[in-house]
């Protein structure tokens, strides 16, 4: 359930607004950061709130790849695999953290701690191959370096 103080900050949003519907991403992203995905129950919320229906708040989650549906990992680990990081070895990297977390079939590890994806661009092809961890870049990527980074998740 959407709480009194994330329906205040989405309603700041609204007012800043010329259209309601407007504020739907920064509702989302709210939302989100609350409980972490959303729920067809968080979509109906929304949708009153929205005053749309709450399929159409579920195709706005799953056009976008920041939203989730369902319940997450704790960290996020998105590895670029576009042309210019792939290039300097992305996919192979990508193929040796898989094996290394043991994700499985979605890319999550056993323990709920990592989810491991593909990513697009992220704009920084000087420094390929990367990879985002939660909201940080981690660049000039080896398996070493790669490992690392990802030791210091809880
Ligand atoms: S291709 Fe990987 S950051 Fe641009």
């Amino acid at each position: 359930m959407i709480s009194e103080q994330a329906r205040a900050r989405i309603d700041e949003a609204i007012s800043k607004l010329p259209a309601r519907r407007g504020a739907l991403l920064p509702a989302l992203h709210i939302v989100q950061e609350e409980l972490g995905h959303i729920s067809p129950e968080t979509a109906r919320e929304l949708g009153e709130l929205f005053e749309i229906h709450p399929v159409e708040v579920m195709e706005v989650v799953s056009f976008y790849n920041m939203f989730y549906a369902e319940p997450q990992s704790r960290h996020h680990v998105y590895v670029c695999t576009n042309l210019p990081c792939s290039l300097r070895g992305a996919r192979v990297l990508y193929e040796q953290l898989e094996a290394h977390l043991e994700v499985d079939e979605n890319g999550n590890t056993a323990d709920g701690r990592i989810h491991l994806g593909h990513e697009e661009c992220l704009g920084a092809c000087a420094y390929a191959p990367m990879m985002r961890v939660d909201d940080r870049y981690c660049e000039d990527l080896d398996l070493d370096k790669a490992k690392r980074a990802l030791e210091e998740l809880e």
